[in-house]
């Protein structure tokens, strides 16, 4: 690699941006990429000297297997050692680096009546007193708690407290359904659910605490429910300031096992001793669908997670102490956990922490947030900016952005459009904008540019990041050089890589490992350039991605067959202006059945009840017939060239009906 020059359309990083900057320019960021390669004892020993270990490590830096053929794969990062997370995010910063009177967070409602500021001694007394509670419920080291709650203070508050005593967080976003919930406490087995009584998202009241209970009662119907206690959170904009309801809904209770979070929390101690665990002791579980349709416990590890999120926060926005940083994810999804709690926090950065959605109570919040909070650091969705983009420029207009630095996008691929809108009217034309490639199971940023180092192609996410080895394979798993298009994989592991699936070892490695012996499989397509650029391509598997959000067909093609009229289904992805991808699902009915929009209507409900909003399908098509090989296998390919109305379907020869596809192309659902 050499400093690129190239005939595309770059941008530079800006002058002032390189002075302060932690990686300068492209030839620090060459030097350092080498030695993380080529001696990643040294490197990453440097990283973990900034942290603080009861018990140093006995083993290296790191070791592993990544090659099936050799034995069982693993993973493990500074063996021997002994610390605890919670204590380096939170402790260190208040006691070591008189930072507790710094804002940890500023919390901004879905309302914007409702905010509040958090120093770091402030957090660092709430984690402790919610640490002990939880303590107080029998909750031990190695225990998991399932937490279910919007995006408010006690939700950091909940996992930190997690950490600290060595309890296993699974975090459940909160607009997943009951049944979804269900089935991520069944396979956690949590003693433990951490919920609120109910949530403004925009205008829309949430019963959550019945979706909670919904959830319990499923739990219990398919085998005895694990959760012995349910912890309730009084949701500040349900209430008045004297503590009084000030809303309709009916909180579900049952007195034997739901319990008032300020009740408990109100004699707590504010003293907690943090559980030393070992570097290899589980953090957190966190599911991503999986192409079964099952979805997959995602588990990473104490030391490696810290190291590599506070590293990759520190680099990828080039975080300096008197930065304002906002993400506007969930941490009900790995964005949050990576990149609103812990990566700030283990550098006592200050943040926002968001719980509205962008167009309310207008269409310029999230620009009234920047300008509020003199946010420096803006890191979201593409499909934020597409809708935000719908808008045009004038809501931007009435804010002062200038205090922007740095802008980054994540979770799916950014179409030049939006990236120039992104670049021109939000950053004006001043901010860089890192694209960031990572996933669930990488636990943080793998692929991205760094903000004063990449000369940027809108639409790349350009290198790899320290410690990170991407190579690009065909389909026969052979390594392709220089320009070329197939597999993107990774040859070795960096100290923030998932370790297992919860109680699924052996999922872990057929699920990643299995097909490219040697090599990490991300299931993402990918293409490097000329100059050595990787763009992400989009999944080659069964996987969708919908607003930022991975899906599996299997999943949604499961819940449509649940519908007493639906013989059989089959999804695949259509492109969506906003979304990205949106789902196309063909359904084939049972004899007698009628196809028509009372159907479509119900089918779409099943998705959402089963699944949770984001999964809503936009086009329902009837299908008398699917395309399938002579062995039976549903055609995908077909079905997808016919949700997106491509007409040349090249080679037919393995389709055992061809007409089945003439019926189905008049029959084409041509808007939502
Ligand atoms: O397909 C890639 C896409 O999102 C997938 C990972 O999804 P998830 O585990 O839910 O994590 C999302 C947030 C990290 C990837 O396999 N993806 C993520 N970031 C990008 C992306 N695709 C293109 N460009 C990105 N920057």
């Amino acid at each position: 690699m050499v400093v690129p020059e190239s005939q595309d359309k770059m941008y530079h990083p800006p002058g002032d941006l390189q002075r302060d900057a932690h990686v300068p320019d492209f030839n620090s960021y060459l030097t350092l990429y080498r030695k993380s390669l080529e001696n990643p004892e040294a490197f990453w020993k440097e990283i973990a000297d900034d942290f603080f270990w009861k018990k140093p490590a006995t083993g290296p830096m790191l070791q592993y297997n990544f090659d099936v053929t050799k034995g069982n794969i693993y993973v493990k990062c500074m063996e021997g050692a002994k610390t605890n997370i919670c204590y380096n995010v939170l402790d260190r910063h208040v006691r070591e680096r008189n930072l507790g009177e710094k804002v940890a967070y500023y919390w901004e409602g879905n309302s914007p009546d409702h905010h509040m500021t958090i120093t770091y001694r402030q957090l660092l007394s709430q984690v402790c007193r919610c640490a002990n509670v939880l303590k107080q419920m029998g909750v031990k080291k190695g225990d998991r708690v399932s937490i279910y709650l919007p995006m408010i203070p006690e939700l950091v508050y909940t996992m930190l407290a997690c950490a600290r005593i060595g309890a296993v967080h699974s975090i459940v976003f909160a607009g997943f359904s009951a049944e979804s919930l269900c089935e991520r406490i069944m396979d956690a087995q949590s003693s433990i659910l951490v919920t609120a009584d109910g949530v403004y998202r925009g205008e829309k009241l949430i019963n959550l605490k019945q979706i909670a209970d919904e959830a319990l009662e499923k739990c219990r119907e398919k085998a005895s429910s694990s959760v012995t206690k349910c912890l309730v959170v009084k949701h500040p904009a349900l209430r008045t300031k004297s503590g009084a309801a000030c809303n309709k809904l009916q909180t579900p209770w049952d007195s034997e096992c739901d319990v008032w979070w300020d009740e408990v929390m109100r004699d707590s101690p504010e003293e907690c001793e943090p559980e030393w665990l070992d570097a290899e002791d589980p953090l957190f579980i966190l599911y991503t669908s999986g192409s079964t349709g099952k979805p997959k416990g995602v588990l990473h590890t104490v030391a490696g997670y810290l190291l590599y999120t506070s590293l990759t926060f520190k680099y990828v926005f080039d975080h300096h102490h008197d930065d304002v940083y906002w993400c506007t994810a969930d941490i009900g999804w790995i964005t949050g956990h990576s990149y609103i709690t812990y990566g700030p926090l283990a550098n006592g950065a200050t943040s926002v922490l968001f719980e509205g959605i962008p167009v309310h109570p207008h269409i310029g919040r999230f620009w009234e947030v920047i300008e509020k909070y003199k946010v420096t650091t803006f890191y979201t969705a593409p499909t934020a900016i597409r809708l935000l983009m719908k808008y045009g420029r004038e809501p931007l207009q009435k804010y002062d952005l200038s205090s922007l630095r740095i802008l980054g996008t994540v979770g799916e691929p950014i179409n030049p459009e939006a990236w120039n809108w992104y670049y021109e009217a939000v950053g004006q034309s001043r901010c860089p904008v890192v694209d960031t490639f990572w996933q669930t199971e990488t636990g943080g940023h793998v692929l991205t540019p760094l903000p004063a180092a990449t000369p940027l192609k809108p639409g790349s996410a350009s290198f790899p990041f320290f410690g990170v080895e991407p190579t690009i394979l065909n389909e026969h798993g052979e390594e392709l050089e220089g320009e070329a298009e197939g597999y993107l994989v990774f040859r070795r592991p960096w100290p923030g890589i998932m370790r297992t699936v919860y109680k699924n070892h052996e999922r872990f490695e057929n699920t990643y490992f299995k097909k490219f012996p040697g090599f990490y499989v991300t299931g993402d397509g990918c293409r490097r350039d000329k100059d050595g650029y990787y763009w992400i391509t989009g999944r080659i598997d069964d996987m969708l991605n919908v607003s930022g959000h991975l899906m599996s067909t299997a999943e949604v093609e499961a819940a449509l067959t649940e519908h007493p009229a639906v013989a059989e289904a089959a999804v695949v992805s259509r492109p969506h202006k906003v979304k990205g991808e949106c789902l196309y699902c063909f359904v084939t009915l049972k004899d007698s059945r009628e196809f028509n929009r009372i159907l479509v209507e119900e089918l779409k409900r099943l998705v959402r009840e089963k699944i949770g909003p984001i999964a809503t399908p936009d086009f329902i098509q009837n299908a008398p017939a699917l395309p399938k090989t002579r062995s039976g296998k549903i055609m995908r390919r077909i079905l997808r060239q016919i949700a997106r109305n491509e007409k040349d379907l090249g080679d037919l020869s393995t389709l055992a009906e061809p007409k089945v596809v003439e019926v189905l192309f008049s029959q084409r659902c041509e808007a939502a």
